[in-house]
């Protein structure tokens, strides 16, 4: 090794090992990426994206550089894959996966089975003939197409209720029952033996009381699963936060976390971004915020050996739903959910993932 390069990987090394003893903010070390800071804990760092996105130049270097895992924010969604019924237009989610793997990022799975994002065809599809293979045979062909090419896959996608009592009424309830869950999960494994088959859902960050519920509705599902041998391998958390109201429970989080582990599965942080819109119009103020929850949630996370993987629900506050045309008349903000905004510029969440990652003791 050159001396010139052996000085400057020694002085890297003593920068690393100063701002992490000295517990500086990771905007200290600029070399650093989420990735980077992900990886160095044993963990996953990813977003979600959508193609429209790849075209903006300014967009795509940071989503590279910052970002180890994809997952398409709609086209693996039905309604844009199978807009007529056996006619699959996979063209798009074709393009994430080309991206992700010339930019050495892996691809999680989004969603298989879901009681939203349904083309207009299958519900009175389903309703006219209870057809399993409207079920086990999409899983089939988006499972079949890109075998061994995902890291994991929502298998099932928010199927328990939004009040967390039972399951969540849906066309594939009113087909099948409860079982639907089952099936999709059998069809899954047989489909991609190596893909990690994930149940995804919201609702067990929070203290409410409907948040207690959702958490024992979840446990009890994957308690009903894994009694029937049922081949499920992670609970995915989505991680949809507010930064004013209804804050995260750590203590309940914490307690249902160890629940989840202690029944042998993984936990995926899925789709986390923070809401602001509940906050003053000051931005500096509600970055905080927006950080300050960030830190909460996945200080109790990520104290979690069994978290794997933390993805973000889009990277910039550039791709996120317009927000309500009402609420920005009024107040003339727009929402600022993500680690970057939407001129591409770290904000306080970026730090606060950053802090979070480094203080994760490798499990
Ligand atoms: C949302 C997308 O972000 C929206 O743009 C789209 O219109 C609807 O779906 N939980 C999920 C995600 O699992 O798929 C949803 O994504 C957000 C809530």
């Amino acid at each position: 090794m050159k001396r010139r390069t052996f000085l400057a990987a020694s002085a890297g090394a003593v920068t690393s090992a100063l701002t992490g003893a000295l517990g500086l903010p990771a905007r200290a070390q600029p070399d650093r990426s989420l990735r980077d800071l992900a990886e160095a804990r044993g963990l996953v760092f990813g977003a979600a994206a959508a193609t429209y996105m790849l075209d903006q130049p300014d967009f795509v270097p940071v989503l590279r550089r910052q970002v180890r895992q994809l997952v398409p924010e709609y086209e693996m969604k039905r309604q844009f894959l199978e807009p007529r019924r056996g006619r699959y237009d996979f063209a798009a989610l074709d393009r994430l996966f080309a991206f992700a793997a010339a930019s050495r990022m892996s691809m999680r799975g989004h969603p298989l089975v879901w009681y939203a994002s349904n083309p207009d065809w299958l519900e009175p599809a389903l309703t006219a003939r209870r057809d399993e293979t409207l079920l086990t045979g999409h899983i089939q062909a988006v499972l079949g197409r890109y075998r061994g090419r995902m890291a994991s896959v929502d298998v099932v996608n928010e199927a328990i209720a939004p009040d967390g009592r039972g399951l969540r009424p849906s066309p594939w309830l009113s087909a099948f029952g409860p079982g639907y869950l089952d099936t999709a999960f059998h069809a899954a494994r047989a489909a991609d033996p190596a893909v990690k088959l994930v149940y995804n859902d919201w609702g067990c960050e929070q203290g409410g009381p409907e948040n207690d519920r959702f958490r024992a509705t979840t446990l009890k599902l994957l308690d009903g699963l894994l009694a029937r041998r049922v081949p499920v391998d992670a609970l995915g958390l989505q991680g949809h936060l507010n930064a004013f109201q209804n804050r995260v429970d750590q203590r309940k989080l914490r307690l249902f976390l160890d629940e989840v582990r202690a029944r042998g599965l993984a936990i995926l942080i899925t789709e986390l971004d923070v809401y602001d819109g509940d906050g003053p119009a000051d931005i500096a103020a509600r970055d905080r915020a927006v950080a300050d929850e960030t830190r909460r949630f996945l200080d109790v996370a990520l104290d979690n050996p069994a978290t794997r993987a933390v993805l973000t629900w889009c990277l910039s506050d550039r791709h996120i739903d317009p927000p309500e045309e009402w609420r920005l008349k009024l107040t003339g903000f727009r929402h600022r959910k993500l680690p970057y905004d939407a001129q591409m510029r770290k904000k306080p969440m970026w730090d606060a993932i950053a802090q979070a990652f480094a203080g994760r003791r490798v499990p």
